[in-house]
């Protein structure tokens, strides 16, 4: 395994630049101002809730993570952001209808501080929104140029040591790479030829990992999943991660599908439904917006269950996965799946699955913990894609030729794993075997 240094301690000021002051940004900040006041718990965070064991079992020794690797306190967490839409973190949470009102008026005076700076935006890329508070009459390299400026003017204005880039706009069309996405040289041609082919996503990540700055993908757009990128990364040492934050009904597939696979139990269907009348509800209601998420929503089953190996099991999955724009249920999404599977000598049974879940609700702690892990990976000095928060994601990037791991309990010990490895602790395998080896040499 290589060598990752041990990081360096976490202080001073981190600044969480956002992409999208939306629903999901919104009820993270708001969420950190409360548990910052001791109004709220952090419910869902990894980073500020889960142990880590360390040594063996017999030892007892289980701190809790952020106590066990420096990670940014919340109270040196600064936010900031970009939105198409002008209205403050304040008017946004409001819109979203994700929090209480009187929860958010009482976080009212730290809230509307925080205002969207210009967006990058290009209306081909999300037809469903319509903001003013966009940047305009210049060309992609010009805008790349405008969003290190907007870094830089933040990083001194809030005196901030460092920053870390989360993507949580708007989900945009579905592209495929093409040939100016394939080096940093051609890339950068076609930033000054203002070449529609790169889209705003990329503009963010370009612009972050030009200065160093990690950059994690929340959405299943591209973005920064594209070999010009992925050499810039190396190029200025910056950890990269994405794509699509895992909650709700992936969330789910991906912890019921491990079990069936490991008791060795078929699947013949995976019908999967969604209703969701949010702003994201609204940008995804558009086919080409819909085919992103689609596609990354689609992966995950395959990569569980390995129909390849298992003809006999999986060989004729059927899967399906449909999304409803359905306002009267503003953020909360309601998810059914149903799913055929068959156990002995193919004798079928159903699973029926309805989630009533807050999208943001399970949102906000992973884009907490991403900016936390993905600031310890770069003081670790770890760059490129950081894999081991696949965790977090719905179709975790990885590198070419190589098939993300779906698994959830397989992705936590990768994450685990990785935390100990970076402190110089032993990896744990679960064997196991040698609790009971040294009971048998002191017989
Ligand atoms: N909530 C979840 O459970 C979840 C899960 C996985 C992925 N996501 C993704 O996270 C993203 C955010 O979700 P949300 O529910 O907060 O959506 P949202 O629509 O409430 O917020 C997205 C915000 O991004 C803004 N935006 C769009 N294009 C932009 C650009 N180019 N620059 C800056 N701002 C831009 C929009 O104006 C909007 O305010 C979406 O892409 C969504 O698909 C959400």
């Amino acid at each position: 395994m290589d060598t990752v240094q041990k990081p360096t301690e976490a202080k001073g000021k981190l600044g969480i630049l956002i992409p999208g002051l939306g629903a999901v940004a919104t009820t993270l900040i708001a969420g950190v101002e409360a548990v910052k006041k001791g109004t709220a718990k952090p419910i869902g965070s990894v980073t500020q809730l889960s142990t880590i064991r360390i040594g063996k079992r017999t030892e007892n020794r289980n701190p809790l993570i952020k106590d066990f690797v420096s990670l940014a306190n919340l109270k040196d967490i600064v936010f900031g952001g970009w939105d198409v839409y002008s209205d403050n973190v304040f008017e946004a949470a409001m819109n979203a209808g994700v929090l209480e009102r009187h929860q958010l008026q009482d976080l009212k005076a730290e809230l509307e501080k925080i205002k969207p700076m210009p967006a990058v935006f290009d209306k081909n890329y999300v037809k469903n929104l319509d903001g003013e508070n966009v940047k305009s009459n210049a060309t992609r390299f010009d805008y790349a140029q405008a969003v290190m400026n907007d870094i830089k003017k933040f990083k001194a204005d809030n005196n901030c040591d460092r920053i870390v880039i989360v993507w949580c706009a708007s989900t945009e069309k579905y592209i495929e790479p093409t040939d100016i996405h394939q080096s940093l040289e051609q890339f950068e041609i076609a930033l000054k030829n203002d070449d529609k082919r790169i889209s705003p996503s990329m503009i963010y990540a370009y612009a972050a990992l030009k200065m160093g700055i990690p950059f994690a993908n929340g959405a299943p757009n591209l973005t920064c999943d594209i070999p010009a990128l992925l050499e810039l990364a190396q190029i200025t040492q910056t950890p990269i991660a994405g794509k699509d934050f895992k909650t709700g009904q992936t969330l789910m597939k991906t912890i019921v599908a491990p079990g069936l696979h490991a008791r060795a139990l078929g699947v013949r269907g995976w019908f999967s439904t969604n209703i969701l009348g949010n702003r994201d509800g609204k940008v995804l209601d558009d086919p080409d917006n819909f085919k992103t998420k689609e596609v990354s929503k689609l992966s995950v089953l395959d990569e569980i269950f390995k129909p390849e190996e298992h003809p006999e099991l999986y060989g004729d999955l059927y899967h399906k996965v449909r999304i409803n724009y359905y306002p009267p249920h503003g953020d909360n999404k309601e998810s059914w799946d149903n799913v055929d599977i068959f156990g002995w000598m193919g004798y079928p049974m159903q699973i029926k699955i309805n989630f009533l879940c807050r999208d943001s609700i399970l949102a906000a702690p992973i884009v907490l913990d991403l900016a936390l892990f993905m600031d310890l990976a770069k003081r670790a000095e770890m760059s490129g894609i950081q894999e081991w928060l696949s965790f977090y994601f719905k179709s975790p990037q990885t590198a070419e030729g190589l098939k993300p791991e779906h698994d959830i309990f397989k992705q936590l010990i990768k994450l685990q794993n990785t935390l100990r490895h970076m402190m110089g602790e032993d990896l744990i395998t679960h064997l196991g075997l040698d609790y009971y080896q040294e009971l048998v040499e002191t017989l």
